[in-house]
């Protein structure tokens, strides 16, 4: 019998083996790591106390907040504040980003952004949800406070993203730009447990992901290309809970959507708190994210902090094919800007 791999041993392990590495994300990731446990600890017990339901507040999205969203929203907030690592903190569920106090007279070198609760509608019904984060190195120097800047950089510039399910399992799955890989928690020793080393995307998959429910609202090329993935008795699998729909399809292969509706001119999903951690998994394990447009995800340039974004992310092979009905049908996108 091998020895299990705990995260925190993992990421000491993976930070030696990179020369350029240093201690302060180290102790990012675990921090992040050691709220996804006590966010967990929640959700489980979801059922038991009066957490569930509604809470009174709009969230800056103007969506009405889920109660557990505020309590991930605020042990995030607790544990990045005194990791001593964050200079401050960017979230789905705060109209502006937080500046965190400096530690030890150290101003922290990294920004986070992050989706607490992702699924939220989910979590009444007992189906899974989800964390996502994001780690960006700072724009501004490391003696100053943050600014807006330093949290709209692209997804590319990310130095570290990853997302955690609580599902059947926990499990939280990230990247360093390393590839990926997922941890899962054991509960009876209460630590992550390296399960999934270096994670490949299927270069296609039998799965679509898509709310089939606005297919009316849907312009041309993605009706056309949905009906494609029907006519191929594709599955559908939405669940609801991006994290869950993209976890299903980073393991068995098949793509995701959100496109752009007339609810939601420019897409529902976020571009820094769900779209760009996201897509850098997805394109860590060999995957890729575009948006309606065919941009690829990661190199568009974040205006707003809750600025969306229509996505399409998955198989490469599936990408590429949507890509090709997309230049067919849509009346504005030249062949040469995929
Ligand atoms: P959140 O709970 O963080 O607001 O995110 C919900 C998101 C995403 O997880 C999911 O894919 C999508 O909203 C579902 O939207 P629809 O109900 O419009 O399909
Ligand atoms: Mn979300
Ligand atoms: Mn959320």
């Amino acid at each position: 019998m091998h020895r299990i791999e705990t995260l925190d041993e993992f990421i000491i392990k993976r930070q030696k083996s990179h020369s350029t590495a240093t201690g302060e994300l180290t102790g990012l990731l675990r921090d992040i790591g050691l709220a996804a446990k006590i966010v967990n600890r929640e959700v489980n017990k979801a059922g038991l106390i009066n957490i569930l339901g509604k809470y009174q507040e709009e969230n800056a999205s103007g969506e009405q907040v889920a109660k557990l969203d505020i309590y991930a929203n605020e042990r995030l907030i607790d544990f990045l504040k005194t990791s001593g690592e964050c200079a401050g903190l960017a979230s789905e569920e705060l109209e502006n980003y937080v500046k965190f106090p400096p530690r030890n007279e150290k101003q922290g070198k990294y920004v986070v952004v992050v989706d607490p609760l992702d699924g939220s509608s989910n979590i009444d019904v007992n189906v899974s949800v989800g964390t996502i984060f994001g780690i960006y190195r700072r724009l501004t120097p490391d003696d100053q406070e943050v600014e807006e800047r330093d949290f709209l950089q692209p997804g590319l510039d990310l130095v570290a993203a990853g997302y955690v399910i609580y599902g059947t399992s926990t499990i939280l799955v990230y990247s360093t730009g390393h590839g990926v890989n997922g941890f899962t928690l054991d509960p009876s020793i209460g630590e992550f447990c390296l399960s999934h080393r270096d994670i490949k995307i299927p270069n296609e998959g039998p799965y679509y992901s898509v709310n089939q429910g606005y297919y009316l609202k849907f312009d041309l090329e993605m009706r056309r290309y949905i009906d494609y993935c029907s006519d191929l008795n594709l599955r559908l699998r939405y669940i609801g809970t991006m994290v869950a729909d993209i976890h299903r399809i980073l393991f068995q292969g098949g793509v995701f959507l959100y496109p752009n509706t007339r609810k939601y001119p420019k897409g529902k999903l976020r571009l820094l708190y769900e779209c760009n951690p996201l897509a850098y998994i997805v394109e860590q394990a060999g995957g890729k994210a575009l948006n309606v447009k065919l941009d690829r995800i990661l190199e568009m340039i974040p205006e707003e902090l809750h600025q969306r974004s229509s996505v399409i992310m998955g198989s490469p092979a599936m990408i590429d094919e949507m890509a090709e009905f997309v230049q067919r049908y849509a009346p504005n996108i030249p062949a040469e800007s995929q």
